[in-house]
């Protein structure tokens, strides 16, 4: 795809679709920013531009508004922390389209940055709406999608506008589509694949998919109890599982075994006899043996150390590891170890290309205080998932060829 290297920018007035839908917390009656990454990783591109002396007009999505005005998800707070961060001044405007966005937009001296508010306070925006796109790309002559995590999304910011402006990647589009597209299509050898989440038929169709590249895939999460119960013939208590998960996970195990793909599952786990996610509270908890049954009563929440000295002999062979999916119940602290030692042994893999492909793997990674030490970190949740899925994102598709 052509990516902003590629264009005139010069004293342009450039759209560029960001993906600023960061966490936001209320305090003393203001909305604050918890997690600023998304914004961070949007500094190459936005210095670029304002390098090469173009005129920044910054659009994005903020939650699920649906189609109201809602001031606690305004991105109104965004525009000071951006301004901080890219040590220049960030003009708001509170409305995302029509004259007075214009007229800001007419106003914005070389390299000067405007920050439109949130898309989704358009009810047309989810739909990918003609006049909404059209709107937006009246305020430009060019459009620039930055909006990684926002890709999987056909809406009138992300996609629809590209019908009428020439469109380009930003610099992190770019850098997310080389490490979990480019770089998986011939990746180094040892490939080892670790995926985990709690439902089967989330992750199937990325198992299958990458089931066709990797040497080796490590199977973790609530989804693994399925693969146990059939592989190791165990009975799971009344952990993740259900009839309908069998034949899918059956299918990845024979198409694993024909195509000569190491598939690891876990032989051990940590189990409790009560689990309430809301209140992120555990009953009694203990670790099984290798290979032992799960009683009645209890459910696995997380892998057991006998599955991550297995699981981490492998990582450490690696010379490319991609993970998708925490390995058990991150979120509450007896039940986090399984998914932390994993990012130990990714991270310990410095002779490996490191890639940490989205979502939860991400908020493991970064509360293990890891995350420095991995080559790539995604900044998608679903567009990551999608595009390992090997599906096509509308919001690259738009995108002019090179
Ligand atoms: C995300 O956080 O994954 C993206 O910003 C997309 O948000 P959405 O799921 O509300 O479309």
């Amino acid at each position: 795809k052509k990516t902003i290297r590629d264009i005139d920018l010069s004293n342009k007035r450039v759209l560029v679709r960001v993906d600023f839908n960061v966490p936001l917390e209320e305090k003393d009656g203001q909305m604050v920013i918890t997690d600023s990454t998304r914004i961070q990783e949007t500094l190459p591109t936005l210095k670029y531009l304002i390098e090469k002396g173009a005129k920044v007009i910054l659009c994005s999505h903020l939650g699920r508004p649906k189609g109201q005005r809602d001031p606690k998800q305004s991105l109104a707070p965004v525009a000071p922390a951006l301004a901080e961060l890219l040590g220049t001044a960030v003009e708001f405007s509170e409305e995302t389209t029509g004259e007075s966005a214009k007229a800001k937009a007419l106003a914005l001296p070389a390299g000067g940055v405007l920050l439109l508010e949130n898309t989704r306070y358009h009810a047309g925006e989810e739909k990918n709406d003609a006049e909404l796109a059209k709107g937006l790309a009246d305020l430009a002559e060019v459009f620039v999608n930055d909006a990684f995590g926002s890709a999987h999304r056909a809406h009138s910011s992300t996609a629809g506008v590209a019908d009428y402006l020439p469109a380009v990647s930003g610099l992190l589009m770019e850098k997310e589509l080389t490490y979990l597209h480019d770089e998986l299509e011939n990746p180094e050898r040892p490939f080892v694949v670790i995926l985990g989440g709690a439902k089967v038929n989330d992750k199937i169709e990325v198992i299958n998919r990458l089931l066709e590249k990797a040497d080796t895939i490590i199977i973790g999460g609530g989804m693994a109890y399925t693969f146990r119960k059939i592989v190791q013939g165990i009975s799971i208590g009344k952990s993740l599982y259900k009839p309908e998960w069998e034949p899918i996970a059956q299918a990845a195990i024979d198409k694993a075994k024909e195509r000569g793909v190491k598939l690891l599952i876990p032989v051990d786990a940590m189990i409790t006899d009560a689990f309430d996610f809301d209140a992120k509270k555990l009953g009694n908890t203990k670790y099984t043996g290798v290979n032992e049954n799960i009683p009645e009563g209890w459910e696995g929440v997380d892998i057991g150390p006998e599955s991550v000295k297995l699981f981490s002999e492998e990582i450490a062979k690696a010379k490319t590891v991609i993970w998708n999916g925490p390995m058990g119940v991150f979120e509450i602290k007896e039940s986090a170890k399984g998914s932390f030692d994993v990012a130990e042994a990714v991270a310990a893999n410095s002779a490996a290309k490191t890639i940490i492909g989205g979502g939860d793997s991400v908020k493991a990674v970064k509360k293990a205080k890891l995350a420095d030490k991995m080559t790539f970190i995604s900044t998608g949740g679903g567009a990551s998932l999608e595009l390992l899925e090997g599906k096509i994102l509308p919001g690259v598709a738009c995108l002019q060829e090179k």
